[in-house]
């Protein structure tokens, strides 16, 4: 075996192992914000969502834990947003993300963190709930809260965004 590929397998071996625990240490507080113009809006920066109140949103708590940066098999969750309808959109899909920019309004606000697409390491499902009259994205990981949505507030249940590490 070529000295490359024999570095190439120990690596992707090594990758496989540490892979099996999530990074806690690397991982930052994912907090939510709502405000009755039907906007869910989120972020691993506290002074941000604190500042939002300022705007009319009320802090929602936290939702689990992120990365700021990437760690090992961690992809980037992008954020989109739309000023016509006070939408904030979170997909690991860029293509999607690149759709909803170009056909429906959106704004690329960058990213806002990194985080799985498997259940890997004791990772949890980010649930994705949408509600069309209000274009209104909503994203918890607390199964009985996106039950609750929509059950009583006229959400749909979309799927999983992605998978984040739990909160403790
Ligand atoms: C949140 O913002 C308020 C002002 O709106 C400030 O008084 C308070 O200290 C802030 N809290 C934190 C934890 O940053
Ligand atoms: C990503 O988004 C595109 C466009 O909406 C869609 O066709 C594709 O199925 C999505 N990929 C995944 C893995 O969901
Ligand atoms: C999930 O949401 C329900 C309803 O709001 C709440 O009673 C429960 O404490 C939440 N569970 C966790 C683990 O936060």
């Amino acid at each position: 075996m070529p000295f490359k590929s024999l570095i190439c397998a120990i690596t992707l071996a090594f990758t496989a192992m540490t892979a099996a625990v999530c990074d806690i240490e690397h991982a930052a507080p994912f907090w939510g914000a709502s405000s009755s113009r039907t906007d869910h809006f989120y972020s691993t920066n506290y002074a941000q969502i604190n500042n939002s109140r300022a705007d009319g949103y009320e802090v929602q708590g936290r939702l689990g834990f992120i990365y700021r940066d990437p760690v090992v098999d961690s992809t980037i969750f992008f954020r989109l947003y739309n000023p016509t309808n006070y939408d904030h959109f979170y997909t690991v899909n860029s293509t999607r993300a690149d759709e909803v920019i170009e056909n429906q309004g959106y704004i690329d606000r960058g990213y806002v963190g990194y985080v799985y697409t498997t259940d890997i390491c004791g990772s949890v499902p980010l649930y994705q709930l949408y509600k069309a009259s209000a274009t209104d994205h909503y994203y918890t990981a607390n199964k009985t809260e996106a039950d609750n949505a929509v059950s009583n507030d006229g959400y749909v249940l979309q799927g999983t965004a992605a998978y984040i590490l739990p909160n403790l």
